[in-house]
């Protein structure tokens, strides 16, 4: 683990020292940094605000207020159950009660591996092929509540693409 720790932070502070000590790169090198590694630890936004010279608290604030980056490590699958008003009255709340019976998770939550994480989110902008899952990017269109689980299956046998 300490291994592990180390590799990242290596390779943390090798995407930063890339960029140029500049405050407009701040917004990317949480870009790169959240590719990497699915999530922003709290050790890269330090990094980040020595190199271009800003307080701790500017980079975090700008890690919370922007939704596409998480401060806490994510799946390698990201599960986002939409639970908008369409989805909702299409029974998304089965959907995420049969992710909890099959992985063990809540929104909010990583499985033990490190393969899936689970969030919800308001409203995917794809109301009339509601229940909407994604994963990823990969939209999965009218899910039903047997369908969530062939969808989980098909992400374990680890296509990157599964659909
Ligand atoms: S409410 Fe789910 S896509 Fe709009």
């Amino acid at each position: 683990m300490a291994e592990e720790a180390a590799h990242t932070e290596g390779g943390i502070r090798g995407i930063i020292q890339a960029y140029p000590r500049e405050k407009r790169f701040i917004l990317p090198l949480m870009q790169d940094i959240q590719k990497e590694y699915n999530y922003l630890p709290r050790e890269a936004l330090l990094t980040i605000a020595n190199h271009v010279g800003v307080p701790f608290s500017k980079v975090y604030s700008m890690a919370t207020f922007y939704k596409a980056f998480s401060l806490t490590p994510k799946g390698r699958y990201n599960i986002r159950v939409c639970d908008g008003t369409a989805c909702h009255i299409k029974n998304s709340a089965v959907l995420i009660d049969q992710i909890y019976n099959n992985l063990g998770i809540k929104p909010g939550e990583t499985t033990g591996d490190g393969m899936f994480s689970l969030e919800t989110v308001n409203c995917l902008g794809a109301c009339a092929i509601a229940p909407v899952v994604m994963v990823n990017e990969m939209v999965h269109p009218k899910v039903s509540s047997s369908g969530i689980l062939d969808v989980i299956k098909r992400y374990k046998g680890g296509s990157d693409d599964a659909n």
